[in-house]
């Protein structure tokens, strides 16, 4: 049986990690990398997230790949390398291998440990696909490594689903953007299909970030446990509150932990106290709209980009050619 390459290039400095978040809870806004977000808890807790009533994003998606997947195929390279960005439980590019026939699937996602269990899978039940798994840090900036096959051997396309790119500032995201043009090549039929969240009315937003389960809490919440193995702080769960509130300004929901009564944190050698009240942001999460979206594709290299949404127009599946 053909196993898949799995290969991890990418290792956090512990050292590193602990500074950053320090001296991001020690600015007078204190705040966090929405990465921070994800252990194993808090990706099993975002995987609940996308069933529940109130997130559309990830169901809508799916019913717009279902309804225009094969006008999208007229658009999209055959036999290409599908280059998955985030590609978790691979389930969202398992989509396309019957439309596309890609010859080479690349899973990437922060450890290669998440990928190991589906590829494995995947590879078994797709045996002439060469499966590779990476294991890297991708939020500022990819680099694929040689195992990913040369960019001339064949189109290259770059798939990034589920709207992450709105949890990047928009000057980051251009930069990301960017990364991702050059990591597409320049094989004819190469390009990015990508998934975007739509701006959209205050009340849904807010609902699909404050659910009536308190999921998303909980989600928001346990970063304060992954922090506390991190850095060393001794944050109390129950000392804080979540709050997800959009700013129509910029376009984006907030997601902050506030402190219910005083809080003082610390860690071996520092603290910072916290007034009632006071806020550590943790996500921005940018809504936009599709011709703003489209021309930051355009900004980052990219070329006239086609647009799918479902009816209500709730959210965008973008395919960018280089
Ligand atoms: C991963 N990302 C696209 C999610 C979002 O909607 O911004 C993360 C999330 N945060 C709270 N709920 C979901």
């Amino acid at each position: 049986m053909t196993a898949p390459q799995l290969i991890q290039i990418h290792h956090d400095n512990p050292a590193a990690v602990r500074m950053e978040l320090l001296h991001g809870l020690l600015a007078p806004q204190a705040h966090t990398s929405p990465k921070y977000l994800y252990d194993a808890l808090g990706s099993r807790l975002f995987e609940a997230i996308t069933e529940l009533p109130e997130y559309y994003p990830t169901r809508t998606e799916a019913a717009i790949y279902s309804a225009c997947l094969p006008e999208m195929a007229l658009h999209l390279p055959q036999g290409a390398t599908l280059i998955d960005l985030g590609a978790g439980n691979c389930a969202k590019a398992e989509r396309l291998f019957e439309p596309l026939a890609p010859r080479r699937y690349v899973a990437v996602d922060i450890s290669v440990d998440f990928l190991r269990a589906a590829l494995t899978r995947l590879q078994r039940e797709h045996p002439r696909i060469a499966m590779l798994g990476v294991g890297t840090d991708f939020s500022s900036g990819l680099a694929l490594p040689p195992e990913a096959g040369r960019a001339e051997e064949a189109a290259r396309l770059l798939f990034y689903p589920g709207s992450s790119i709105g949890n990047f500032m928009p000057h980051a995201a251009l930069t990301f953007l960017r990364s991702v043009h050059a990591a597409c090549g320049s094989a004819p039929g190469s390009g990015l299909l990508i998934g975007v969240d739509l701006i959209k009315d205050t009340v849904e937003l807010q609902a699909a970030y404050d659910d009536a389960l308190g999921v998303t809490a909980a989600f928001n919440k346990n970063l304060l446990l992954h922090v506390n193995r991190l850095a060393g702080t001794d944050f109390h769960v129950a000392d804080w509150q979540h709050v997800a509130l959009y700013d129509t300004a910029h376009h984006r929901i907030e997601m902050h932990l506030e402190a219910t009564h005083p809080v003082r944190v610390s860690w071996p050698e520092g603290t910072r106290t916290f007034t009632a009240g006071e806020r550590i942001h943790t996500e921005n999460s940018y809504k936009w709209t599709p011709v703003g979206f489209t021309t930051l594709l355009q900004e980052a290299g990219f070329r006239s980009p086609t647009v799918w949404t479902d009816p209500a127009a709730r959210f965008a599946v973008v395919w960018a050619p280089v």
